[in-house]
């Protein structure tokens, strides 16, 4: 199959201003049934109608390149055939049995056992969970409590892993908890290998991975204040921190850590899984192999909710409805999420990521030699990362121009988000299946939003 068949043909195709009196009529109603707590539609205001590979039509007809992608959540594309025949098929036959075993069931089992990384595969065992990210996260986190007896966790400064209170309490982000402390016990935060902006003023690789040697004394200084964990989680690249990505060696020296120190490691794959970076799972770039992995987004094929906490066979500690629910595992994301893993498998997915990731990063970077306030330019595969601060020399975050980008991408027919410690980080998380030609035609709507942006700042 074409990639280019998957989309609209005329993307982008701005009919009106965006946004146009349709989507500002359903925002409007929206706001009158919902509460406040809408934040996607508040920072990108636009009700769309229908999606298509990488490509999304609003209410008013405007036709938008998708490099947002459900974030992160379309990896083959918006209302993908393929997998679409699949989801018909099964509808006809069973929706919802609990978690009896199903043919989607076990046939989507048999597959992330197949597919899992390193010495997991063929030798894990599977938690399907409810519809979100952040079950998977609770999950992982009682089965390393269970395996351990230990109560603290470790986290990251930028990470993301979900908002029920377990999850939020391993996200690091003030606003978003600021309300709701104390959450989870016992919850340390450590600075990630975020090197555009290390803690410790070094530069990699001369720095020696300063990080992960200060989380090595964290565990073994006996006044180090913090309790040996039950677990440390960590995002093999961070997303809504930023796209923010390690040295390669980072996670295997993390992994490296934890075994030595018998802490269990959770790899939250739930943004970079399933073939995002270039690889099916994240932490293969480094040849890590997690103990216990999460999993979510793209796991649904094309936007069904599901998630899943695989964890090394060894670490099978659970006991007989320890981790239930009414929704684990429904009949039609599961056969939606086997179709789309047997898309990515065929169309070798994650090599095209990564060619087109490298293609688009070599633009980015062009981009910025000539512009003033994009500090830096990060990712791998298609999980891309455009920082912008007021000037290069103090790395001041500019959260107000990427912003203004953000506005100027859609009102010219791209879509883009923002992430960053200082949501001053344009995003671009496009389905797998884009064109290379669609990612040009987006990249120079993006130039031009910068270039507009930065010319009205003078
Ligand atoms: C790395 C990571 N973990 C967990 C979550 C939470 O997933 P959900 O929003 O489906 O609960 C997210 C969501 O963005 C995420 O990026």
């Amino acid at each position: 199959m074409k990639f280019s068949e998957l989309n609209f043909a005329e993307a982008p195709r701005i009919l009106v201003p965006p946004p146009g009196p349709r989507s500002r009529e359903a925002l409007a109603m929206q706001g009158i049934y919902e509460t406040d707590v809408i934040s996607y539609a508040k920072a990108i205001p636009l009700a769309f109608k229908e999606g298509r590979g990488a490509t999304i039509e609003d209410f008013d007809g405007n036709v938008y390149i998708d490099f947002f992608g459900g974030a992160g959540v379309l990896n083959v594309g918006h209302c993908n055939p393929e997998v679409l025949e699949a989801v018909r098929e099964q509808e006809r036959k069973l929706i919802h049995a609990l978690d009896f075993p199903t043919k989607p069931r076990l046939e989507l089992a048999k597959k992330l056992f197949q597919i899992a990384p390193g010495s997991m595969r063929n030798n894990a065992k599977i938690v399907f969970g409810g519809p979100t990210g952040s079950d998977a996260v609770e999950a992982a986190v009682k089965l390393a409590k269970l395996c351990t007896g230990r109560r603290g966790l470790l986290a990251f400064q930028g990470g993301y892993h979900g908002m029920t209170s377990g999850a939020l309490s391993l996200s690091s982000g003030k606003k978003l908890k600021e309300h709701f402390v104390p959450l989870l016990p016992e919850v340390h935060f450590a600075p990630y290998a975020y090197c555009y902006r290390c803690v410790f003023g070094k530069e990699y690789p001369d720095c020696g991975l300063q990080c992960a040697r200060y989380i090595e004394h964290l565990l073994d200084d006996p006044h180090s204040g913090i309790v040996d964990p039950a677990a440390i989680i960590v995002e093999p690249i961070q997303g809504e921190g930023g796209s923010i990505v390690p040295p390669d060696e980072y996670i295997r020296e993390l992994a490296r850590i934890c075994t030595d120190h018998s802490v269990p490691l959770i790899v939250d794959e739930i943004q970079t899984g399933l073939g995002r970076t270039g690889k099916m799972f994240a932490c293969e770039h480094s040849n890590t192999t997690p103990d216990i992995m999460t999993l979510s987004k793209a796991i649904g094929g094309i936007g069904y909710p599901l998630s899943a906490c695989i964890c090394r066979k060894e670490l099978d500690k659970w006991s007989r409805g320890a981790h239930i629910g009414t929704f684990r595992g429904h009949c039609v994301a599961m056969a939606a999420g086997l179709a789309a893993l047997n898309f990515m498998e065929k169309n070798d997915l994650p090599r095209y990521a990564t060619e087109l990731g490298r293609h688009m990063l070599t633009q980015l970077q062009a981009l910025k030699e000539e512009s003033k306030h994009i500090g830096d330019v990060r990712g791998k595969g298609l999980m891309i990362g455009i920082e912008f601060v007021r000037d290069s020399r103090t790395k001041k975050a500019a959260e107000d121009i990427a912003q203004e980008v953000r506005k100027r991408c859609y009102m010219k027919g791209l879509i883009v988000e923002l992430g960053g410690h200082y949501s001053n980080v344009v995003r671009f998380l496009p389905p797998l299946v884009l064109t290379e030609e669609l990612a040009d035609k987006g990249l120079v709507l993006f130039c031009e939003a910068v270039k507009d942006t930065e010319r009205n700042l003078r």
